[in-house]
Parts: C-alpha cells; sequence; structure tokens
C-alpha cells in the first residue's frame, strides 16, 4: 500500500516545529502529533487569526508549536499538560512568543479561557468527559483530535466492539463532524460547533 512517507520527509516542517521534534527524540518523548495533523492545526488558527486556541496535553510542543504556526497577531494560544517536566520543556521553546501560555495541571485549566475558536484535545477530556469538550468550544469553534482508527463500518467499530467514543463526537446534535484519514492507517475527527 502506498504510505504518504515521501511526502511528509520531503515537504520541510516550520522550523519551532523541528525543534519541538529534536526535543522530543531528545527525550524519548514518542506521543508527539504527526505532520498531516499539525498542518491540520496550523490551518484551523489560521482560519481564526483573533481566536482562542487551546491544546490539551502539550506534551513536548509539537503540537504547540504547528498551531503557533497559524496564530494570529491578536490570537492566544493555551496549552496544558499534567505532567511538569515536558510542559517547562516545551515552554522553553516558546519563550520569545507572548501569544503562547503554558498551563501545567489537569486539562479542566482550560476551563476558565474558554470558549475556544480551535481546540486540539489531545491529552486529557477527548474520553474523560467528551459533553464539556463540545461545551468549551465557541459557535464556530473547530475541534480537533487524533489517533483514531479509521473504519470502514458504520457505526465505526474499535477493538471488535462499537466506537462509542467516535459515534458520540460524529452523531453530536450541537456539532457538525467528521472524520478525515491522516494516514492510511490514522484519522482524525474535525467538529465545529453549530451556533
Ligand atoms: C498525545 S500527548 C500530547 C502530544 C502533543 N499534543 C503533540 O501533538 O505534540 C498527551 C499528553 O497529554 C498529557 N495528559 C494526559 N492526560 C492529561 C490530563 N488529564 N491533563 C493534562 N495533561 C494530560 C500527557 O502528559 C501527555 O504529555
Amino acid at each position: 500500500m502506498e504510505t504518504t512517507e515521501p511526502a511528509r520527509s520531503e515537504r520541510p516542517l516550520p522550523e519551532r516545529v523541528a525543534a519541538a521534534h529534536r526535543q522530543a527524540e531528545e527525550s524519548g518523548f514518542t506521543w508527539s502529533c504527526i505532520p498531516e495533523v499539525g498542518r491540520l492545526l496550523t490551518l484551523a488558527t489560521a482560519a481564526k487569526p483573533a481566536g482562542i486556541i487551546a491544546e490539551s496535553g502539550t506534551g513536548v510542543g509539537v503540537g504547540t508549536a504547528w498551531l503557533q504556526a497559524g496564530l494570529g497577531a491578536e490570537a492566544r494560544l493555551l496549552t496544558v499538560d499534567h505532567d511538569p517536566e515536558v510542559a517547562a520543556r516545551a515552554a522553553a521553546l516558546f519563550a520569545d512568543d507572548s501569544r503562547v501560555e503554558f498551563l501545567v495541571g489537569d486539562w479542566r485549566l482550560l476551563e476558565e479561557h474558554a470558549p475556544f475558536d480551535v481546540f486540539f484535545c489531545d491529552g486529557g477530556g477527548k474520553r474523560e468527559d467528551p459533553q464539556r469538550v463540545v461545551e468549551l468550544l465557541a459557535p464556530g469553534g473547530l475541534l480537533i483530535m487524533d489517533d483514531f482508527t479509521p473504519s470502514l463500518h458504520w457505526p465505526p467499530l474499535h477493538e471488535g466492539g462499537v466506537d462509542e467514543l467516535r459515534l458520540f463526537y460524529l452523531g453530536h446534535p450541537q456539532l457538525s463532524a467528521t472524520e478525515v484519514m491522516t494516514t492510511p492507517g490514522s484519522s482524525a475527527i474535525i467538529a465545529t460547533r453549530l451556533p
């Protein structure tokens, strides 16, 4: 099967994304988002030039760097991680950008900054409290979640059973949502909150 790897390796990464990837390698952090998802993140923040952008699960800052790459001059980006060590590594990469704020603790620390125009929900929230995730979106706000496994079936299946979490988001009455393939073996859910 054809893979997207050649295109991924040929297309240059934004400088800060590359720096975050180097940090991931140095620290052995293997949970960063892939470039296919990263480019969606940049697109989403660029579509909300004065937006409030949120990320749950900073990791070492790869996703943050992709979000920041599309950040407008008037926009703000808040990212949270409950691991102080990874959060500190990531924060060091963005010391020159006052639009980007790092929170250390549970993902619910984001709540006081809602509603969000873009929410990359990648560490906390997605599974624990999906309804709250939806509530934190502004009308027209974009929700992005990666790391799903594509399913050819409806309702979608995962590990032999119906994937109730995916159904929740794809069928939510307050969302217009779809699933896009990010590689032949992975997918992301993209949704917008209806007015
Ligand atoms: C998949 S990684 C994040 C990767 C990052 N978003 C990126 O794209 O490079 C998930 C991160 O979420 C953090 N995390 C998991 N559960 C959390 C929670 N309840 N609150 C805050 N952070 C959490 C983990 O410490 C981990 O660093």
